[in-house]
């Protein structure tokens, strides 16, 4: 698998709470590629937390810095690139993704989202007093793009990230 992939790029996109992070980091240590993380990527050039961008900036500051933050990073080979759950909102984020590897979308119930972001305080997005319905509001106005970007749709589910990562090499 890692002959067939070679320096091909995997992209990683979904909800927040979808598990990006932690299923792409296994899956860069499993076909030997470097691991990427847009928001660190942004926090590491700001120099402060995603937060604070958009206490600062608002939202519109923060999707601009992401987007050339995805801009620069898809210039990169041989890496797996977690993306913030938004970044499909911008159909030139869509366009580059798409062209610069292997698309997943990691899809998981608005259940299993919640259940995953229940105690988050670093994704203003989700600092409300009904968790559940903001999920669902962002599902349903996201769940087409993610499936308009990606070349391969997983269920993240109720699996452990061993058997999902498998599961992933086997799509692939
Ligand atoms: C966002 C998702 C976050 C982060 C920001 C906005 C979103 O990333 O980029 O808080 O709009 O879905 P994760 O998906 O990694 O949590």
């Amino acid at each position: 698998i890692q002959k067939k992939l070679g320096s091909t790029n995997i992209i990683l996109v979904g909800m927040m709470g979808a598990g990006k992070t932690t299923i792409g980091k296994a899956l860069a240590s499993s076909l030997d590629k470097e691991f990427v993380d847009s928001d660190h990527e942004i926090q590491e050039r700001t120099g402060v937390k995603i937060p604070v961008i958009f206490e600062i900036e608002g939202e519109a500051g923060f999707r601009k810095r992401e987007s050339e933050a995805l801009l620069e990073l898809s210039q990169k080979r041989n890496i797996i690139l977690a993306t913030g759950g938004g970044a499909i909102l911008n159909p030139e984020n869509r366009q580059l993704l798409k062209r610069s590897g292997i698309v997943i979308y990691l899809r998981a119930s608005v259940n299993d989202l919640y259940r995953r972001t229940r105690h988050d305080k670093n994704r203003p997005l989700l600092q409300t007093q009904n968790l559940y319905a903001r999920l669902n509001e962002l599902y349903v106005q996201r769940d087409a793009l993610y499936r308009e970007t990606a070349h391969v749709i997983i269920d993240s589910g109720k699996q452990g990230v061993r058997f999902l990562v498998q599961k992933l090499i086997n799509k692939l």
